[in-house]
């Protein structure tokens, strides 16, 4: 390798681990911000210049994530070498003309990015490279997540409600917690909701129904194929007639479909989005992370859970700490893990088969 080429690579690690000397930041007012009497909320968005970031940034600054009447205060983040394309963002926010948007912070410097900050929609991950196994992957996320928790712990308020969504988004979430000893473990997340609308999504098809009649499918465990998703305790509304409610499995009524093909094809959608498109899902995605933090921040409705990773309790024999995927339920922006629901023998294993992978992830990434 040659020696600009031996910098370049040194020279976007250290981007990726936030350790570049020269910090950028710029900062854009947005002159169709129209004043409210709440002070806008401060929500950090990495990887700001990715396909998942170019649809969630829209998404929120049409209030679909924080509410229609809370301004927000824009930080968008990402390595060096993209801040020109952070410029090229902000622009198209402007051009937007969004009455929610108070300004557009463009940088690469943590402490610009999460001093008080509300929310952190932790995107920006390093993917895999040719060659690259999955031990020096998480080794190399396991880098850039300490250096963002560790900024969170220094400068963001200690109510953050923090989002890991780059790969591998459980044992992220994790790293970032670990290194965040002054926020609540509580409030660092990963997203596993993808995986639950996509749940729901394949139900609601199957039963020709709309998806919002189907509810309380969860998925338990990792981001990842291992995840299980389990349809025991969900039900169908106003199936098969308005007013009644009907279990999911009772109504689809083909438990080889439920076991097999269901399973799978929630587990493998994502590799089937990547062969089809030739990209991860992004749009999905985004959708999801707002899903789950509007949930969490507003609110679930009655009676219904939505996937959440979040450290476990304990509960279901998840050992304590693990970010893992539960049922939940969130009340003014305190989440609780839906307990005592009686589990079937393959559930546990499946469970015990999430741990392990989790345990083993977190050992590969030195933790
Ligand atoms: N949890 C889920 O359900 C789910 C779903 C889809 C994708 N993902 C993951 O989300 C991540 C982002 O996906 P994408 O399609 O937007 O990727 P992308 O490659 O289009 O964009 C990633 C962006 O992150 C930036 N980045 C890299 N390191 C960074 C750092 N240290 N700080 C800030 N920014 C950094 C890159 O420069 C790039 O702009 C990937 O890890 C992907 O696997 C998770």
């Amino acid at each position: 390798m040659s020696i600009a080429a031996a910098e370049l690579r040194l020279e976007r690690f250290a981007g990726q681990a936030g350790l570049l000397a020269k910090p950028y930041a710029r900062e854009f007012a947005n002159p169709h911000y129209t004043a409210s009497t709440k002070n806008p909320a401060v929500v950090v968005v990495t990887g700001a210049c990715g396909n998942i970031a170019y649809s969630i940034i829209f998404m929120i600054a049409q209030g679909e994530m924080l509410g229609a009447d809370q301004p927000i205060e824009l930080r968008l983040l990402d390595i060096p070498q993209m801040a020109n394309n952070l410029e090229g963002v902000a622009m198209e926010i402007v051009d937007c003309a969004y009455p929610l948007i108070s300004k557009i912070v463009c940088t690469t410097d943590y402490k610009t990015a999460f001093s008080d900050a509300d929310v952190a929609l932790l995107i920006g991950a390093k993917p895999r490279g040719p060659g690259m196994d999955r031990a020096d992957l998480l080794k190399a996320n396991a880098a850039i997540f300490t250096g963002q928790g560790k900024a969170i712990n220094d400068y963001a308020k200690k109510s953050i409600k923090v989002l890991v969504v780059g790969n591998p988004a459980n044992t992220n979430a994790y790293i970032a917690m670990r290194n965040a000893p002054n926020i609540p473990p509580q409030q660092f997340h990963a997203m596993t909701r993808l995986d639950h609308n996509r749940a729901t999504a394949q139900l609601a098809a199957k039963l020709k129904v709309s998806p919002d009649r189907v509810k309380n499918a969860i998925i338990w465990g990792n981001h990842s194929n291992t995840m299980f998703p389990d349809v025991a305790h969900g039900v169908v509304v106003d199936y098969p007639s308005k007013g009644h409610v009907t279990s999911i499995r009772s109504a689809i009524n083909d438990d080889a479909w439920l076991q097999k093909t269901f399973v799978e094809t929630v587990a493998l959608r994502g590799g089937a989005i990547i062969k089809a498109r030739g990209k991860s899902s992004a749009a999905s995605a985004a959708k999801a992370a707002v899903d789950h933090i509007r949930d969490w921040a507003l609110g679930t409705p009655k009676g219904e859970w939505v996937a959440m990773s979040l450290p476990s309790d304990g509960s279901y024999g998840v050992p304590k700490g693990l970010v893992f995927s539960f049922p939940c339920v969130s009340n003014h922006g305190v989440v609780q893990i839906v307990q005592s629901l009686p589990l079937s023998e393959e559930c546990k294993a499946r469970i015990a088969a999430n741990v392990k992978e989790l345990e083993e992830e977190k050992r590969q990434a030195g933790f």
